[in-house]
């Protein structure tokens, strides 16, 4: 690799004295450096040097023949670790030359058919499109000042998504990082409308560790890590248990209000989950909506998963009271296809985002409200942020809502016959139909290899990992070690969830044999 060189220019004269600042370190660096700087004189640098980057994915998307490569962190780390990075390669060809070897080369492709792993999507060109143009244009979404449409393209976004919520006139919301952002903000409203009461410090502070979120046992973590967030009790996350299909059950979630009010405690939220991580559940939300309006307690629902049915053609159904909820997280980055990150949170009654709401001189005086100038920092917890939003556009502008809802359609009948498939092979137990689309299963060894199910398949799962040749995700259900496929690639076909079992059966019957073979061999006592 060679050190760029650039022509050096002389250095202005500096001025004497003992008040001469100290000279630049190296102004020789400037003019490269101001030719790294996007702007009239470089369009052609930047075009260029995009193109080939563009180029470079494109060339490892079209030939991975597998999801990733295995690579340990132990092999990587030192060709990362190695890199000076206080010496500058100067050229962007020569950065991705080194970029192939320290990430692109053995990156994690998600849109491999047989990435079956997390909740990560393939993308769609047009969110890319947008990627390109909004990191480019490199607008921040806090004010007007600093993003004109902008502001007003995430605004049509967040009401197009309240309207396809059902939420009513009032409601409104924001763009965030991702769902576990959404939820903390969803929780943030959800504390202070429960302190609303609590007028004086004191009170606010005799009231804090009284308060409690009920969400189910299959929630998602990120309600737990909110709750701490928000300096809640650390018991104040309560795990309300699920029914076979791994819902909540209403007639707990009324218990425990019931129970909670008789040990003095206040219920701020229930969060229903539209779309479990694990198992695709769908909480039962207007049960819910009904129980909370009765009790005068906040729903939240997480549909940072299940958010892609509001596009569905054929399962919009699925969300349905959801309409009814105070506020929902919904993650465009999991079901709408878009890459990272892409989330909102949206309320129903636009004055709870007054929570998050501070003014400062320098950039969001309360006269620009009365000024009516928009802005979306009086309701983000965030101040500088991405215009996400521009990916979902231009998504929408291409596409339409309906083709999105096919794509997600298709990998929701692919979980279905994957489900079919698992359950029918006599070597696997399968946990529960989802609802969407995850499968959670296991090996299940027979005779005395049975009690090695919990070994055979985290071993599998490694083995898979190392191998490369698909990517899984592994789970605990009533703590036993499951492996979980979730399919969110409409490439993945029947014949692809084949092949994986089979692999993950030769992987997990191999350790069975081996580890009964070496137990009949070693002395006993
Ligand atoms: C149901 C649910 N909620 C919230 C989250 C957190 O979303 P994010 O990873 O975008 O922060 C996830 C992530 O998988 C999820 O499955």
């Amino acid at each position: 690799m060679t050190v760029p060189t650039y022509p050096v220019e002389t250095d202005p004269p500096v001025p004497t004295g003992a008040q001469a600042a100290p000279p630049p370190v190296s102004t020789s660096a400037l003019p490269a450096a101001r030719a790294q700087l996007l702007h009239g004189g470089s369009v052609e640098q930047y075009r260029r040097a995009i193109a080939d980057g563009v180029d470079r994915v494109a060339r490892r998307v079209a030939t991975v023949d597998r999801p990733a490569t295995g690579v340990a962190p132990a092999e990587l780390a030192p060709l990362v670790n190695t890199v000076d990075l206080d010496r500058p390669l100067g050229d962007a060809g020569a950065a991705l030359d080194e970029l192939e070897d320290v990430y692109l080369r053995d990156a994690v492709w998600f849109h491999h058919p047989r990435y079956l792993a997390h909740l990560n999507c393939p993308v769609v060109i047009p969110a890319l499109l947008g990627e390109a143009v909004l990191s480019a244009v490199n607008s921040s979404l806090d004010t007007w000042d600093q993003s004109a449409g902008a502001t007003l393209i995430e605004r049509r976004l967040i009401d197009w998504t309240a309207a396809r919520l059902g939420l009513g006139p009032d409601a409104d919301g924001v763009f965030t990082s991702g769902g576990s952002q959404s939820n903390l903000q969803a929780l943030l409203l959800a504390r202070e409308e429960a302190c609303a009461a609590a007028t004086t410090p004191a009170a606010r502070m005799e009231l804090l560790p009284r308060l409690r979120v009920l969400t189910s046992a299959a929630g998602h973590f990120s309600v737990q890590k909110s709750a701490k967030l928000l300096g809640l009790a650390p018991d104040a996350v309560i795990a309300v248990p699920t029914d076979a299909q791994r819902r909540i059950r209403p007639a707990a979630v009324r218990d425990e209000i019931t129970r909670c009010r008789q040990a003095g405690l206040v219920v701020m939220a229930v969060v229903g989950t539209a779309g479990t991580t694990d198992f695709g559940s769908i909480d039962p939300l207007a049960e819910l909506a009904g129980i909370c309006a009765a009790a005068g307690v906040w729903l939240h629902v997480d549909a940072a998963y299940g958010c892609g049915l509001l596009v569905s053609p054929t399962r919009r159904h699925l969300l349905d009271g959801i309409e009814r909820a105070d506020s929902v997280t919904v993650d465009y980055h999991k079901s709408f296809f878009q890459p990272v990150s892409s989330s909102a949170l949206l309320v129903r009654d636009r004055r709870a985002l007054r929570h998050a709401t501070y003014h400062a001189d320098y950039l969001n005086p309360a006269r620009m409200v009365q000024q009516q100038i928009p802005n979306q920092v009086d309701k983000s917890l965030q101040t500088t942020r991405r215009f996400d939003a521009l990916k979902l556009w231009l998504t929408l502008r291409v596409m339409g809502p309906d083709a999105l809802g096919a794509l997600f359609d298709e990998v929701v009948d692919r979980a279905a016959e994957a489900w079919q498939l698992v359950s029918e092979d006599p070597r696997f137990e399968v946990v529960t139909r989802s609802q969407l689309s995850t499968v959670v299963f296991r090996y299940l060894p027979t005779g005395p290899g049975r009690e090695l199910a919990d070994a055979a398949n985290l071993y599998a799962r490694e083995a898979l990992a190392a191998s490369g040749l698909a990517v899984v995700a592994g789970t605990r259900v009533d703590g036993r070690h499951f492996l979980k496929f979730t399919l969110l690639n409409p490439a993945t076909t029947g014949d692809d969830v084949g092949h994986v079992l089979e692999l993950i059966a030769g992987h997990a019957g191999r350790y069975v044999r081996d580890n009964t073979a070496a137990d009949l061999t070693c002395p006993v006592g």
